[in-house]
């Protein structure tokens, strides 16, 4: 991957910001959290442990913050960092209509600048989990967790990515692209929906490179959308996300 992913995503989600307000505003009232591109009941998920109290938390790409918002209410001392001006500027505002004394930073979640050893608990949905290169950010998430601490991520399935046609029209069921040596894809200058660089690997490789930076998997999990979705999102038609996993949640905790 040689384009500079760091400069086109953070561009694109300066420009694109604003068409995420409104889904923050919303995902702040939740009392309940709910995930993913279909707002996929919390239930049985679990991303988030029900009590955070007194644990170190940070979230790598916070986007509007919303998730950050979840963790305050459950007790966590939160850190947010994300590489846009524009989506930290809604994700300020919503923190201080909520009362959330949430520690925000501009910066690049694959190189934070914080201490070693300084969360219990890292999160990211749909942040560096899709945007980062996985051999940078997950080693900075593993730098910054404790002995035992404990990364919760959240990102496109890879079978979404290979029955992505090229173009950017929606997921169906042709294999559009080779799953070996799966490195992500460039979506910056496709026809339809041109957006910026994400990542993924396949399941063989997320493995690998957890063990080898040392990460346990404690859970994974396959998300479809729930059964009343209906339309398109992020270039997934629900029936297809009915039927095969669009998402995919990795529990991992630092071993060493
Ligand atoms: C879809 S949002 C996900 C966050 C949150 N769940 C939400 O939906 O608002 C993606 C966020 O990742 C951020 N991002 C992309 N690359 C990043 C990087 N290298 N470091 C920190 N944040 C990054 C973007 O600026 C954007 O706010």
């Amino acid at each position: 991957m040689s384009r500079d992913h760091l400069t086109i995503n953070r561009d694109l989600w300066n420009r694109d910001a604003v068409n995420w307000v409104e889904v923050g505003e919303r995902l702040w009232s939740l009392e309940t959290p709910v995930w993913g591109n279909w707002s996929h009941p919390d239930d049985g998920l679990n991303l988030l442990p029900a009590d955070l109290t007194g644990t170190q938390a940070i979230e790598l790409g916070c986007g509007t913050g919303y998730v950050s918002g979840w963790m305050i209410r459950r007790g966590a001392k939160v850190t947010a960092i994300d590489i846009s001006t524009e989506q930290l500027a809604v994700a300020r505002r919503l923190a201080h209509e909520h009362g959330a004394d949430i520690t925000f930073i501009e910066g690049n979640a694959e190189q934070t600048g914080l201490p070693d050893a300084a969360f219990d608990f890292a999160i990211s949905e749909y942040g560096a989990a899709i945007w980062c290169p996985p051999d940078v950010w997950l080693r900075e998430a593993w730098r910054l967790l404790r002995p035992g601490g404990r990364l919760v991520f959240l990102g496109n399935h890879p079978l979404s990515l290979i029955c992505s046609p090229l173009n950017g029209a929606p997921c169906d069921t042709t294999l559009h692209r080779p799953y070996r040596g799966m490195w992500g894809a460039d979506w910056t200058e496709v026809e339809f929906e041109p957006s910026g660089i994400c990542f993924n690997l396949t399941f063989a490789d997320w493995m690998d490179l957890f063990a080898t930076i040392g990460f346990a998997v404690t859970k994974y999990q396959e998300v479809y959308a729930p059964e009343w979705s209906s339309g398109t999102r992020g270039a997934v038609p629900a029936d297809w996300a009915k039927t095969y996993p669009v998402e995919q949640v990795w529990h991992l905790h630092k071993t060493a």
